[in-house]
């Protein structure tokens, strides 16, 4: 995290005195682009940057889903499993890609290429049931186009 503090010094410039707490969204977001996720090492050097309570940093990393604190596979999966997306069938949309790609929901293939999650209401009930990769949406999922979803990202060549 130490190479972004230049750009966090000019961030704060931004902020009152009093509401650096405030900088921890921002920065946390900075961080996950850069590193893919926010381990350990930065939340310490955050607490260290910001003088906030480190338990301040582990609130915001907890409440929001997007966060991550491992590293993760190169096509994230987020399968929402919330009201809207269950009533059309979430549940098989989960199990179909747990089935297809052989990991339970927060687990990552072997070959580092596909990670699994559930997660709360993606905003888009009107479409359900959703998945997103990555930063893209997949909306009214079903088995085919799970399946013709899975292979063209394992066709893209892309490699973790
Ligand atoms: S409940 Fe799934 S997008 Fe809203």
């Amino acid at each position: 995290m130490k190479h972004l503090i230049p750009e966090f010094d000019v961030m704060r410039r931004r902020y009152p005195a009093e509401a650096t707490s405030s900088m921890v969204l921002p920065c946390l977001h900075r961080i996950q682009q850069e590193r893919g996720h926010v381990a350990d090492s930065d939340i310490a050097e955050l607490t260290a940057y910001l003088g906030v309570p480190r338990i301040q940093i582990e609130e915001v990393l907890s409440h929001y889903t997007q966060f991550r604190r491992a590293a993760i596979g190169r096509w994230h999966l987020q399968a929402c499993r919330n009201l809207s997306c269950s009533m059309r069938g979430a549940e098989g949309v989960i199990e179909h890609l747990s089935a297809k790609l052989g990991i339970a929901p927060g687990q990552t293939t072997g070959d580092g290429r596909f990670t699994l999650s559930t997660v709360e209401c993606l905003g888009s009930c009107g479409t359900a049931p959703v998945v997103m990769v990555n930063e893209a949406y997949h909306e009214s999922m079903t088995p085919a186009r799970l399946d013709a979803l899975i292979e063209g990202l394992s066709r893209s060549g892309a490699t973790p």
